[in-house]
């Protein structure tokens, strides 16, 4: 272990992801009822410029009046490159209560938008008296905010989570492609050919590098990796394998924009009853291992040693937090 302890962002389940358009009050009452772990009510791009105004008060009534049950609740505010920002802020922080824990922060460029958004908060929080401070989860969707990820994420004690998102992304750096996430048939590989001469191309994931960086700079600081939008809401077996691709990379979670997605990512985030077996079972072999001076043994045919028992302690600790949320 380094010396450094790498200090943990509040522990919250973060399986799905609500996206609901602030404009659309109806939306907002529907997403209190449904499975998801985290709901973030949105000011930004999918709310029109001219209905800014309504969707930050529907915001602040939902805030104070709708029961979220034990919900973590967050509202994307608007970018700090528009003028909307500071005023998302200020209504929300002073007149929507107590009950929002977080701040999503859109197009994070660089460590000094989060330096920036952080100040504002902190003065309105003061300025009310607010008991609970809110924590900030940032989405990383530009080429600078990529470049910067680290930066960013180290940015404030209040970070919680970073987001990959990839539709802005990928209109920043200008990839080729016109749908939100998924796979694209012209990224692939071709084989060379077999002795009869028969070549197989198989598809790449090219969003891969994207998401890995962002897990490593996530974890490095003890903040929540999670997994942004899959537009194709007609298509569950493709959002499944974005968001078991994700979790198998250490994302915690992934967005859902579409209420038939909650329930997808709630079972892909969620550690099977067979992998949580296999956890116990190589946390008792090890413990067994420990016992009898070793270091490492077999299980099943499979070497295991003390780093498989941190892999093992993640699983059975996410079980424990599912089971007990
Ligand atoms: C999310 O905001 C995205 O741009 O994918
Ligand atoms: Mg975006």
């Amino acid at each position: 272990m380094s010396f450094k302890i790498v200090e943990q962002a509040p522990a919250r389940l973060n399986r799905t992801e609500l996206a609901v358009p602030g404009s659309n009050y109806r939306f907002i009452e529907k997403a209190a009822e449904s499975p998801a772990d985290v709901i973030f009510l949105d000011l930004e791009d999918a709310v029109a410029p001219d209905d800014k105004p309504q969707a930050r008060k529907n915001i602040i009534k939902a805030l104070n009046e709708i029961d979220f049950g034990n919900k973590t609740m967050s509202v994307r505010i608007n970018g700090l490159d528009t003028h909307y920002m500071y005023r998302d802020v200020i209504d929300i922080i002073e007149q929507g209560g107590e009950r929002l824990d977080l701040f999503m922060i859109p197009k994070a460029g660089t460590a000094a938008d989060i330096y920036a958004v952080d100040m504002l908060v902190t003065q309105a929080e003061d300025a009310v008296g607010r008991k609970k401070k809110l924590g900030f989860e940032m989405i990383i969707e530009t080429a600078l905010g990529m470049s910067n990820v680290d930066a960013i994420a180290a940015a404030s004690p209040r970070n919680e989570s970073l987001h990959f998102g990839v539709a802005d992304y990928a209109a920043s750096t200008r990839a080729r492609t016109t749908v939100i996430g998924g796979p694209n048939p012209m990224y692939g590989v071709l084989t060379d050919a077999t002795e009869s001469g028969e070549r197989d191309y198989h598809w790449g994931d090219m969003w891969h590098y994207a998401i890995a960086r962002m897990v490593v700079a996530a974890r490095a600081n003890g903040l929540r990796p999670v997994d942004g939008p899959f537009g194709d809401i007609q298509d569950p077996d493709g959002y499944k394998a974005q968001a078991f691709r994700a979790a198998v990379l250490g994302c915690e979670g992934k967005w859902a924009i579409h209420p038939s997605q909650i329930e997808l990512g709630q079972a892909v985030f969620s550690p099977s009853e067979a992998e949580v077996e296999k956890a116990k079972r190589i946390l008792d072999a090890m413990e067994q291992a420990q016992k009898e001076g070793k270091g490492a043994v077999t299980l099943d045919g499979r070497l295991i040693d003390i780093a498989s028992i941190k892999q093992a302690e993640n699983l059975v600790n996410k079980a424990k937090q599912i089971a007990g949320s």
